[in-house]
């Protein structure tokens, strides 16, 4: 058993969710930014990987006052559970993430040193022999009453769940700008497949601002 798990990622006209420089870049505008707060404010959890930790530094909180208050006066807390997939222990002790709520999930090869320090800031969770398993990461978040997963990036996490068939919807928002580059990331990265490709249903699309959002359910690898 594992929570629902929904990615949502912004990308230019060609595809790209940042630069070859690998920082963070304004894709979309103040509507689709409010769209991904409402998101953030249903979910139970939001999770990132290491890499946009040290390239975006996120603090991935709620920031409409509104919704925050909402959640609490439905018994929850102000913000979803913020996790980092991260097996070596290389979250900054200074990232902005790491506070109330933040969980760490590294794997049992992480340096104890390291480790050590993030358990000052954050819950860790140990989970995988050299690099986090992520089915098992679900499975754990279902077993504390976890049942949604937003996941906020970066190429290489969502392609990582998404080959392994932990993905049950993709949302993506197409801004109105191009970027290019061959080594800029986009929205699924990793090794990619040349075959087996995973199938999407089309179950949304919107103008969203200047841009379009596309929500899409995950099938699955074909044959
Ligand atoms: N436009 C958007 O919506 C958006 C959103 C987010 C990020 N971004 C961009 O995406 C880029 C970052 O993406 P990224 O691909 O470099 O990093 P990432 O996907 O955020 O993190 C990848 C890292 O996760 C760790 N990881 C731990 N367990 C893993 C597993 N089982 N499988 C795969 N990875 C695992 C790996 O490091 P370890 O092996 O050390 O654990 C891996 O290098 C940045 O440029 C950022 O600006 C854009």
């Amino acid at each position: 058993m594992r929570p629902f798990v929904f990615i949502n990622s912004a990308m230019s006209a060609d595809g790209k969710i940042s630069t070859v420089a690998r920082k963070q870049v304004r894709i979309s505008g103040k509507e689709d930014l409010q769209r991904v707060d409402a998101l953030k404010a249903r979910a139970d959890a939001v999770m990132v990987g290491v890499g946009t930790v040290l390239a975006d530094d996120p603090k991935l909180t709620i920031k409409s006052d509104m919704l925050k208050r909402e959640r609490v006066d439905q018994g929850r807390t102000e913000n979803p559970l913020r996790i980092v997939v991260d097996s070596n222990a290389r979250t900054p002790v200074t990232a902005a993430i790491l506070g109330p709520n933040a969980l760490i999930a590294v794997a049992q090869q992480a340096p104890r040193h390291r480790v050590e320090e993030l358990d000052k800031k954050a819950e860790i969770l140990v989970v995988g022999e050299s690099k986090v398993d992520l089915a098992a990461l679900l499975a754990s978040l279902k077993d504390r009453g976890i049942d949604s997963v937003l996941v906020e990036g970066g190429a290489t996490l969502n392609f990582a769940l998404l080959s392994l068939g932990l993905v049950d919807e993709v949302c993506t928002y197409v801004g109105n700008i191009l970027i290019g580059g061959s080594t800029a990331p986009t929205l699924v990265d990793g090794d990619g497949l040349i075959s087996n490709f995973i199938s999407l249903k089309l179950k949304e699309i919107r103008q969203v601002g200047e841009g379009i959002l596309i929500r899409w359910a995950v099938l699955g690898q074909g044959p």
